[in-house]
């Protein structure tokens, strides 16, 4: 079984979000996927359990998963560590705000020497603004200088969908989702997620 964690030393960057879509994606492509919410907000648990109540079983406890996604809470603290530390790949939220780059690049760099596995950052919530062009490229820069660091183009800001998404499906949202353009950016990011952990 390979490992995901949904990681990074910031709070409200879209980690529940992402942990969300992902399992489904992979749930989609018929990987037996298993959600564990490290977070004690228990935002994933309540998705599921929403789901559970309209009669979806949406990633419920697989025995003999093949993936389990970790989705962890936006604090630092040794737990999160812990989740890192197991992880076949951790995945790294971030909106793309210069004010946040120093927390976001910082962290990593702190926990990188240690770590031998990739880290995947996600810019989310991408508006297209200078300033936030301004700060995915100095993030890429810094990334590019260390082995482990690959940067995936990320998610646009899209407010319509995204706060609905899971908020009690009755059947898998790949199975549903109509919009060309979020299908698009969804699985162009997540196909480099598949590759890196199960090869081409
Ligand atoms: N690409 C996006 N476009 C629009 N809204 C988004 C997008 N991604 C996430 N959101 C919204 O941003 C908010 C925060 O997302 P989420 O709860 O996934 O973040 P988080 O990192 O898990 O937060 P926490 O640190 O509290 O666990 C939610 O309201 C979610 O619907
Ligand atoms: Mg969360």
């Amino acid at each position: 079984m390979k490992t995901i964690a949904i990681t990074g030393d910031k709070g409200g960057v879209g980690k529940s979000t992402i942990s969300a879509l992902l399992s489904q994606w992979f749930e989609h492509q018929n990987y037996k996927v298993s959600v564990l919410d490290a977070d004690p907000n228990r935002t994933i648990y309540t998705w599921i359990e929403k789901c559970r109540d309209k009669g979806y079983e949406f990633c419920a406890a697989e025995k003999n998963a093949d993936l389990l996604i970790i989705d962890t809470a936006g604090t630092s603290g040794s737990s999160l560590i812990r989740y890192v530390r197991e992880a076949d790949l951790i995945i790294v939220p971030f909106q793309p705000h210069i004010a946040d780059l120093e927390i976001v690049v910082g962290w990593f760099l702190s926990i990188n020497e240690s770590l031998q596995k990739k880290a995947v950052f996600i810019p989310n919530r991408k508006e297209g603004t200078n300033e936030q062009r301004e700060g995915i490229l100095q993030i890429s820069q810094i990334i590019k200088t260390q082995d482990r660091g690959v940067l995936l183009s990320g998610f646009a800001n899209r407010p319509t969908i995204y706060p609905t998404i899971l908020n009690a499906l009755t059947q898998n949202y790949f199975s549903i989702l109509k919009d060309v353009k979020t299908k698009e950016e969804i699985n162009s990011n997540f196909s480099i997620l598949k590759e890196l952990l199960y090869g081409k």
